[in-house]
C-alpha cells in the first residue's frame, strides 16, 4: 500500500514510520512526504531516508479549499492510496476528509476520546490523571476524531511535567503508528458502522498496552 506522510515539524513519527516501512515484508511503503511548513524538520528525515519530500506552504493559498486541493492533488499525484498524518497541524476541510474517508489516519499524544486538541500533557497533568497514553485513529471531519485503530496507555508519574510526560508518550506513539499502520495495510483493520474491526489474533494489535514507567 502506497503511504502518504503528512508533517508539520519535527518528524519523528515520521522517523519510526519509515524505519518500520524499510523492513522486509511490511505491507506499506512511504511514497511521498508532505509538509507544510517549508522549514520542517522532518523533511529532512524524509530526504536523509531517499524519499521524495514536497512542500504545500499554507500561506501561499486563500483559503483553506484551495490549499487542501492542492494538497489533494499532490498525494494523488504520487499514487497514495493511505494517508497518515504525523504531527501535521492543519485543520482540514470537510469535502479533503470526505475523500479520504478510511483512508487517512493520525496519532494522537492521548487516550482518545479524552483530552482532544492541544496542550495534552499539560492538561493530563492539571487533571491528575494516573494514567494517559496514545491513539492512532482514522480521521473524520471534527478534530481527534474517528475510529480507534490502537491505542497504548502509559503512565502518569509523580513530578512529571508536560515536557517529561511528553518524551514518555512519545516513545510509546514510536511503537504504536508503525503497529496500526501495519494493521490498517495488511487489511487486517477495517472501518465497520464507525468501529475498527480487526481480523485474526488481537494479540498484536493489544500489544505494547502499557510502558513501564521509567526507573
Ligand atoms: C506527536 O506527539 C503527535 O502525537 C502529535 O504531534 C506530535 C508530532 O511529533 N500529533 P513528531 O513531529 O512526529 O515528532
Amino acid at each position: 500500500m502506497k503511504v502518504g506522510v503528512l508533517i508539520s515539524g519535527r518528524g519523528s513519527n515520521l522517523r519510526s514510520l519509515i524505519a518500520a516501512t524499510k523492513e522486509p515484508g511490511f505491507p506499506a511503503e512511504i511514497v511521498i512526504v508532505i509538509s507544510n511548513r517549508p522549514d520542517a524538520p522532518g523533511l529532512d528525515v524524509a530526504r536523509a531516508a531517499g524519499i521524495p519530500t514536497e512542500v504545500v506552504n499554507h500561506k501561499d493559498y486563500p483559503t483553506r479549499e484551495a490549499f487542501d486541493a492542492e494538497l489533494d492533488a499532490a498525494l494523488r499525484r504520487a499514487g497514495v492510496e493511505l494517508i497518515c498524518s504525523a504531527g501535521f497541524m492543519r485543520i482540514l476541510s470537510d469535502g479533503f476528509v470526505e475523500s479520504w474517508r478510511d483512508r487517512q489516519l493520525n496519532i494522537h499524544p492521548s487516550l482518545l476520546p479524552a483530552f482532544k486538541g492541544l496542550r495534552v500533557h499539560e492538561r493530563v497533568i492539571e487533571t491528575g490523571c494516573r494514567i494517559t497514553g496514545c491513539t492512532v485513529h482514522f480521521v473524520r471531519a471534527a478534530m481527534d476524531e474517528g475510529p480507534i485503530v490502537a491505542q497504548v496507555a502509559v503512565p502518569v508519574l509523580e513530578g512529571d511535567t508536560p515536557e517529561v510526560l511528553a518524551d514518555r508518550v512519545l516513545e510509546a506513539e514510536h511503537k504504536l503508528y508503525p503497529l496500526a499502520l501495519k494493521l490498517v495495510a495488511s487489511g487486517r483493520a477495517r472501518v465497520v458502522n464507525e468501529r475498527v474491526e480487526i481480523d485474526g489474533p488481537r494479540g498484536e494489535a493489544q500489544a505494547p498496552l502499557f510502558v513501564p514507567p521509567v526507573a
